[in-house]
């Protein structure tokens, strides 16, 4: 169900991920019903993305025998990273899917004039292996890839490898993927769909308008 339009990039195709991303787009649809179908959208989008984890096998007890079974292996810390504040709601989704992952908030805003990202939050988790680490940014939308670049910047620094690294948006455009592949080659990008263009506000086209400002009602 998903389909790859730049080596980088994989557009999740599955059903529900369209179903739910038209309820998105549509200007009618209520900030409750946004938040809602953002967490259920983002779920899909999420167990798209993280089909690779690394598994180890153990033995369980079932009631009737043992059985071979594969779990999360231990030895590969998971690092959710949402850029605040419309990554928010998918980080909330991600810990409930992936419990013993650890959240990196970062705050990053995008000043509306010049359209370039501001660092506002910083909060590190500290006893993380990073260099093995399989960090899952998450931030719904990515339009010059400003936010993204800036936010994979920082989460390089800590000593991440290049290649565990997976930006997970519901819309991105051509714009973003090409500065964020272009500035960080080997990141992944998995996505719900990407659109037309920028228009002359930054904003995607056709897109949703502002993912913070819908999810948290602050039109
Ligand atoms: C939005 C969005 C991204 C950024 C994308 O956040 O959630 O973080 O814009 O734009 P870019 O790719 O051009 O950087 P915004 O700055 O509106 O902040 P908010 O989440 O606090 O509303
Ligand atoms: N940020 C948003 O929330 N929407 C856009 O279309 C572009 C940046």
């Amino acid at each position: 169900m998903s389909t790859a339009v730049h080596p980088a990039v994989t557009v999740c195709n599955h059903p529900l991920v369209q179903h739910n991303l038209s309820i998105l787009r549509d200007k009618n649809t209520s900030t409750e019903q946004f938040r809602a179908t953002m967490s259920r959208l983002g779920k899909f989008l999420l167990m798209d993305a993280t089909a690779d984890l690394p598994t180890t096998r153990t033995i369980v007890e079932t009631p009737i025998t043992k059985a071979e079974c594969k779990v999360l292996s231990p030895d590969v810390p998971i690092l959710i990273a949402p850029i605040l504040r419309a990554g928010l709601i998918l980080s909330e989704l991600a810990i409930d899917i992936i419990p013993t992952a650890s959240v990196y908030h970062i705050g990053l805003y995008r000043d509306e004039e010049t359209f370039k990202p501001v660092t506002y939050y910083n909060k590190l988790p500290s006893t993380i292996d990073y260099s093995v680490a399989r960090v899952f940014v998450l931030d719904p939308m990515l339009a010059t890839g400003g936010s993204a670049v800036a936010a994979l910047d920082i989460i390089k620094k800590l000593g991440t490898n290049v290649s565990n690294i997976c930006f997970v948006s519901i819309i991105a455009a051509p714009e973003g993927i090409a500065h964020l592949t272009e500035q960080h080659p080997g990141v992944r990008i998995h996505t719900g769909s990407v659109d037309e263009r920028l228009n002359d506000k930054a904003y995607i086209v056709p897109g949703l308008g502002d993912a913070g400002d819908r999810t948290f009602g602050t039109m």
